[in-house]
């Protein structure tokens, strides 16, 4: 049986997505993949989505915002989207680019990379474990890291709601705007859980 490491689908993709961005956010995302995979088996999701979600979570990472800003006026995006910036776009645009540009059109991929950054209020197995291994990869050493780890080994919801209240507190003490699908993901669950 091959792996999910070795498979031809992925060692396709790979160099795509390498040639799309620094050595050091391709580390990155290599990082979201061991992650995701591990949580995937844990959980009882599909490893090959987790991979593939993981793999291209952060492809439109490094566009110009000229880019973004095209994409979100010619499709279907409301137009306040225009007040954010990459932090919002590269993730919820973004999956614009993975899908015309690496033809991938699994639904439940693309909404994942779409949700990475925000979160949900409904949010899907899949999106819960990018969401989760995207913050909790082996690279990351912010100082709660090892505290989201722990969690995301014990409940992935909590790790889902640990997350979001750490990302929010952080958005508020920098002064930032928040994009309201981040305040869902918080009322959903960090108080409602
Ligand atoms: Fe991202
Ligand atoms: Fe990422």
């Amino acid at each position: 049986m091959t792996s999910v490491a070795e498979s031809d689908y992925r060692s396709q993709l790979l160099p795509k997505i390498q040639q799309a961005m620094s050595e050091k956010r391709f580390k990155h995302v290599l990082g979201v993949e061991k992650a995701a995979v591990q949580l995937a088996e844990k959980y009882g999701a599909s490893v090959e989505k987790a991979s593939i979600a993981a793999l291209t979570h952060d492809y439109a990472k490094e566009r110009s915002d000229q880019e973004f800003i095209q994409q979100i006026n010619k499709g279907n995006y409301p137009q306040e989207l225009l007040n954010y910036g990459n932090y919002i776009w590269h993730g919820l645009v973004g999956a614009d680019f993975v899908q015309q540009e690496l033809a991938i059109n699994n639904q439940e991929i693309l909404q994942a990379i779409r949700l990475h950054t925000t979160g949900a209020a409904e949010m899907s197995l899949l999106d819960k474990i990018i969401y989760v291994a995207d913050y909790i990869e082996a690279g990351r050493d912010f100082p709660i890291v090892e505290q989201a780890r722990e969690i995301a080994q014990v409940d992935l919801d909590q790790a889902v709601a640990f997350e979001t209240q750490q990302v929010l507190l952080y958005l508020i003490s920098s002064k930032k705007l928040i994009y309201p699908k981040t305040l869902e993901t918080y009322n959903r669950w960090v108080v409602n859980l």
